[in-house]
């Protein structure tokens, strides 16, 4: 996948993500963002510093400071265009956040972090994409800390795959999603997207050096999966 391509899908659609409707655009919404937010610790009063890759306009990064009020987020996104969305959100919020433009691809992220989390982004990249950015993903944690993946995979079967995706087509059609925003999602499906099984996933997470790997909550095509750096290490 051509990075300019996805850049430029997201540079378009921008001014227009927030008001698409995500809720009606993402089955069990609430459980797929709030499988993030519980995961990343059971206390919610403590100091955190965390690393989110392609933070967009700041859907999840807005819950994950609300929910852990004394955290701090390095946010990282290909376009200004999306994060220039995130700031003007995330205004009250921007003590504890710093953003940066870049591609996580080929960004340093350094060593320091409670926690590596992204929600959609992923799956932008192919499976070499992926099984590299898995490893600098573990190196960047701290021993103890964890990676949360909240993405879209696909099933090992064709035939299941084919029927989640036209679920997930007439999920947004009973949703009265509309039609424009419904048409650009497909055509991202065909354009930027690249899916691969959570089976691979974890495999290549265990590869990369976590060795507590799970998918920690999944419906249809949408799965949030990850990994603990183990203490011990
Ligand atoms: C579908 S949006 C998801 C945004 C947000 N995480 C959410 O859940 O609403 C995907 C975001 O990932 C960013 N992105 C995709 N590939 C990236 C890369 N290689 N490096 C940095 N950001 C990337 C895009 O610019 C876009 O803002």
């Amino acid at each position: 996948m051509k990075i300019e391509v996805v850049k430029k899908h997201f540079q378009k659609w921008a001014k227009k993500y927030d008001s698409s409707n995500r809720e009606r655009m993402i089955p069990c919404f609430h459980d797929f963002y709030g499988t993030v937010v519980n995961m990343i610790s059971e206390k919610r009063n403590i100091a955190i510093n965390i690393l989110e890759l392609g933070t967009g306009t700041g859907m999840l990064t807005e819950l994950i400071l609300s929910s852990y009020p004394k955290a701090k987020i390095t946010g990282i996104d290909l376009t200004d265009e999306m994060l220039s969305q995130a700031e003007k959100k995330l205004k009250k919020l921007k003590n504890r956040l710093t953003l940066k433009r870049g591609d996580f691809s080929s960004t340093s992220f350094g060593n320091n972090f409670d926690a590596v989390i992204s929600s959609l982004s992923i799956h932008h990249l192919t499976p070499d994409g992926k099984k590299k950015l898995y490893k600098k993903i573990y190196i960047s944690l701290k021993k103890g800390g964890i990676f949360i993946n909240a993405d879209l995979v696909k099933s090992e079967s064709v035939y299941i795959q084919k029927l989640y995706m036209k679920k997930w087509e007439g999920f947004m059609r009973s949703g009265r999603v509309d039609e424009n925003n419904i048409k650009r999602r497909l055509q991202g499906v065909k354009k930027v997207d690249i899916y691969d099984t959570f089976e691979d996933q974890l495999d290549w997470l265990k590869g990369a050096g976590f060795e507590d790997v799970d998918v920690f909550w999944k419906y249809w095509n949408f799965a949030v999966f990850g990994g603990l750096k183990k203490i011990t290490v």
